[in-house]
């Protein structure tokens, strides 16, 4: 195959890309789109600071017209995020206790309810642990409203969309040995086992390329999985865009059955967070990278 969605389908993946809402008016952006991509995640779009930003006033618009464009064109849509400690509005960032916890909820079902049914996969909750050796929660507001708030999530997502597969997503989890990736799987797990509704784990694997790639990513990919729930490289960028570290991470997938598919953080370098580092597959006129090539190639020998 010789484009990056058809040749993750041939093993039943999916191979996606963040997409900024505003950039499908560039017609070089949307031709890549178009042309690569069977999957899109809103970059900040479908944040609740973007879809509710007064309480009780959702703004849909850019959300539509993202879910609209991929749907017509058969690209799955991955919604990002439902729950998170940051990109909140004012008013939800003012709030605390049993009022958070309702407007939280609320935001989910709202959420969860407008898109029922166009919606693959679901960030439910987004970044809820702490980085470093703690391997504890984070410190939100969310957090603080007590820490059963990430269940109630998925349990209101479960009712709004009972079809969506439902994810946690974050970054830093993808070294097995680290504190925080045994925290979520301690987390997953438990949920598992008492029948918290959650169906799949995002890695956003935003790798700095070198030993920031683990070598241990497959056995975190296939440990997360053994618990039964389907993985997904949520994020991908790596800095410098190393065609090595691309290829070990599209093999890592290919390798363990759960994982289900990998999107990008962006299209051209020039459309990423972190531009400065030239880590994504197409530089800034457009123009196949060399990791491009490794991803293509790694995915058509599945
Ligand atoms: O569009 C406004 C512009 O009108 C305004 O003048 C300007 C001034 O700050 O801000 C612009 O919005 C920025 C937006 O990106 C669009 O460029 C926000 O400030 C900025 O905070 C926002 O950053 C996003 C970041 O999440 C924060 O939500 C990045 O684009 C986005 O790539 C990044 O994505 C996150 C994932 O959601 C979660 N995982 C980590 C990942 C990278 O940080």
């Amino acid at each position: 195959e010789t484009t990056l969605g058809a040749a993750a389908a041939q093993s039943g993946r999916y191979f996606g890309t963040a997409v900024a809402v505003n950039r499908l008016n560039d017609s070089a952006y949307t031709n890549i789109l178009n042309r690569e991509f069977n999957q899109v995640t809103a970059e900040n779009e479908m944040k609740i600071d973007a879809l509710q930003p007064q309480q009780g006033q959702f703004n849909w618009g850019n959300g539509d017209r993202l879910v609209q464009h991929a749907r017509s064109r058969n690209m799955q849509v991955r919604g990002h995020t439902l729950a998170w400690h940051s990109q909140q509005p004012d008013w939800m960032r003012n709030m605390s206790g049993q009022q958070l916890r309702n407007a939280m909820l609320n935001h989910v079902t709202q959420v969860a309810t407008h898109y029922r049914g166009q919606i693959a996969w679901w960030d439910v909750v987004n970044e809820a642990f702490e980085d470093g050796s703690s391997g504890a929660r984070r410190n939100s507001n969310l957090e603080r409203t007590g820490s059963d708030w990430i269940e109630a999530a998925f349990r209101a997502a479960r009712t709004a969309d009972p079809n969506a597969q439902l994810c946690y997503n974050d970054y830093n989890i993808d070294n097995w040995n680290d504190a925080k990736t045994q925290a979520v799987y301690r987390m997953v797990r438990d949920f598992k086992q008492r029948g918290v509704p959650i169906d799949c784990v995002g890695l956003q694997s935003h790798f700095t390329g070198g030993s920031n790639y683990p070598s241990n990513y497959r056995t975190t990919l296939s440990s997360f999985a053994a618990l039964g729930v389907d993985v997904h490289i949520t994020e991908l960028d790596i800095r410098n865009a190393p065609s090595d570290a691309y290829r070990n991470t599209v093999n890592d997938c290919l390798a363990v059955p759960r994982c289900k598919g990998i999107t990008v953080w962006g299209i051209r370098d020039s459309d990423s967070w972190r531009s400065n580092e030239s880590p994504l597959l197409f530089d800034g006129g457009g123009n196949k990278k060399a990791a491009y090539n490794a991803v293509l190639n790694a995915l058509n020998s599945a």
